[in-house]
């Protein structure tokens, strides 16, 4: 039984996605008592104040449930084009309502980002940050950038030691931030 449970939205509906990857390895290196479970965003349709006004679609339900059972969110995402995916921008959008009383409101949110690059996503990791704080969300200050993903990826799985490592590490700054919020109990 986890003491802690972290939601993780992964930003990318790709199958062989390397952020789904890095979820994975994050997953395996979860501390003793900490579990972080998927939250889909596959059948998340497109924002729409119409839809949502005569109620939320069931997968969107699913979503904020599951966010809102959580003590935390990370937030996994590639960048598009020097910011965030447009799926990605859309979960939280859904997660954002109502404004500053949705699931995301309030809640310890990390951000990672996987990708190819050498700026290790700094952009969509800047402006997801600014992105969540705007909900109410609590942005871990640290963010954690992965570049050169495919260098630390066999067959699909992120084995590279220094890579998870320091993924380990970030996941530990992580949960000591979630653990050090006041719970206002
Ligand atoms: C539309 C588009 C825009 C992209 N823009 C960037 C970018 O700005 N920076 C970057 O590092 N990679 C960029 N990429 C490459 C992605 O980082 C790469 O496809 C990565 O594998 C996506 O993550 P995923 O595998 O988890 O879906 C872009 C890819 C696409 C499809």
């Amino acid at each position: 039984m986890p003491d802690l449970t972290i939601a993780a939205v992964i930003g990318s509906l790709k199958a062989a996605s390397v952020n789904r990857a890095v979820f994975a390895a994050a997953r395996e290196l979860m501390p003793a008592g900490v579990e972080l479970i998927e939250v889909s965003i596959t059948d998340v349709p497109l924002f729409n104040e119409d839809v949502e006004a005569v109620g939320d679609p069931a997968p969107v339900t699913a979503l904020k449930d599951g966010v809102g059972a959580a003590d935390a969110l990370v937030i996994f995402t590639p960048e598009y084009n020097g910011s965030m995916p447009g799926v990605t921008k859309n979960a939280v959008d859904w997660l954002s309502r109502p404004f500053l009383n949705g699931p995301i409101a309030g809640l310890p949110v990390g951000i990672v980002a996987a990708g190819p690059g050498r700026r290790a996503g700094a952009g969509v990791r800047e402006h997801l940050a600014l992105t969540v704080a705007m909900t109410g969300g609590a942005v871990h200050g640290e963010t954690h950038g992965i570049g050169g993903i495919h260098g630390s990826l066999t067959d699909g799985a992120l084995t590279d030691h220094e890579t998870r490592a320091a993924l380990r590490s970030w996941i530990e700054g992580f949960v000591a931030f979630v653990r050090d919020r006041p719970t206002g109990d």
